[in-house]
């Protein structure tokens, strides 16, 4: 356990009835860090970020954020801390546009204000002009000017990530996971995905643990890297490192052309 771990796994273990799909794992994201998390397919890391985003439970082993044991917390008591996992947009949400998206968005942290509510009545909530003020300077801080008032449904793969991340941004999140982050997402918009969660990260200070099966796009934007498989940690360290491991190359990574740097 490390005080600059913001989110961390101690030996979770969770099977699905015979297959075990996370084992005695243990992983940390470092405060302020962009942390990949990588591994071939079935390694377990979806599991793990369903684990840590409270939406299943682990058989085994502990989540803690910010220092704090959160295992038996769900999503939205997650949500109110500031822990994120993104998610495509909703079914019901597509027929709003971009803007409304965002200002849909519940306050975020109610819980640290609960002071607030209770002595001021009304203080936490947000007016509705602060919360377009706050969603329009979320759309300017990601360049989504020019798709404010499209519906959210007819934007591309990469528009709808980038809009995904303009809601954690509205949740003021410190932590947010990423699953596959470039599925879908052309050349183009995947430069202004990668540059605006780098910018998070470095303006925002958000933390993000981000799984990826892009190695270029990991080597780009994580360090540190973890390495899964089949449910456990083989090896963590800078992208370089784990790209030069020949043992890590000859057991996971398959085919010369996939690792080749
Ligand atoms: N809800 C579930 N029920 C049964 N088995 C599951 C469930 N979720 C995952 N598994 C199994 O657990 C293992 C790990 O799956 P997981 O989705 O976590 O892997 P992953 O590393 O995210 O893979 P990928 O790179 O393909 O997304 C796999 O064998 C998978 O079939
Ligand atoms: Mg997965």
């Amino acid at each position: 356990m490390s005080a600059d771990h913001l989110i961390e796994t101690h030996l979770v273990t969770k099977g699905f009835g015979g297959i075990t799909a996370v084992s005695e794992c243990s992983i940390g994201a470092g405060r302020g860090s962009i942390t990949g998390l990588i591994g071939p397919n079935g390694a377990g890391k979806s599991t793990l970020f369903n684990i840590i985003a409270g939406e299943i439970s682990p058989d085994h082993g502990t989540v803690r954020f910010d220092g704090q044991d959160v295992t038996p917390l769900r999503p939205h008591d997650l949500f109110s801390r500031g822990l994120l996992r993104t998610f495509q947009i909703a079914h019901e949400f597509s027929n709003m546009t971009a803007l409304e998206n965002l200002m849909m968005v519940p306050s975020p942290q109610p819980g640290e204000r609960l002071f607030d509510t209770w002595l001021r009545p009304g203080y936490v909530r947000r007016t509705e002009a602060e919360v377009r003020t706050k969603a329009l300077e979320v759309i300017d801080f990601l360049g989504l000017r020019a798709i404010r008032n499209e519906l959210a449904g007819n934007l591309s793969g990469g528009q709808k990530k980038l809009l995904e991340l303009g809601r954690t941004m509205m949740a003021d999140a410190r932590a947010v996971l990423l699953d596959e982050v470039a599925a879908g997402v052309n050349r183009t918009l995947l430069k202004e995905l990668t540059d605006n969660i780098q910018r998070m990260n470095r303006e925002l200070g958000v933390t993000f643990l981000i799984i990826e099966h892009d190695m270029d796009l990991i080597a780009l934007l994580c360090d540190p890297v973890i390495v899964l498989a089949e449910g456990a940690v083989i090896a963590e360290g800078p992208m370089d490192d784990i790209r030069s491991n020949q043992a890590i190359i000859d057991a996971y990574f398959g085919s010369p052309v996939e690792t080749a740097a």
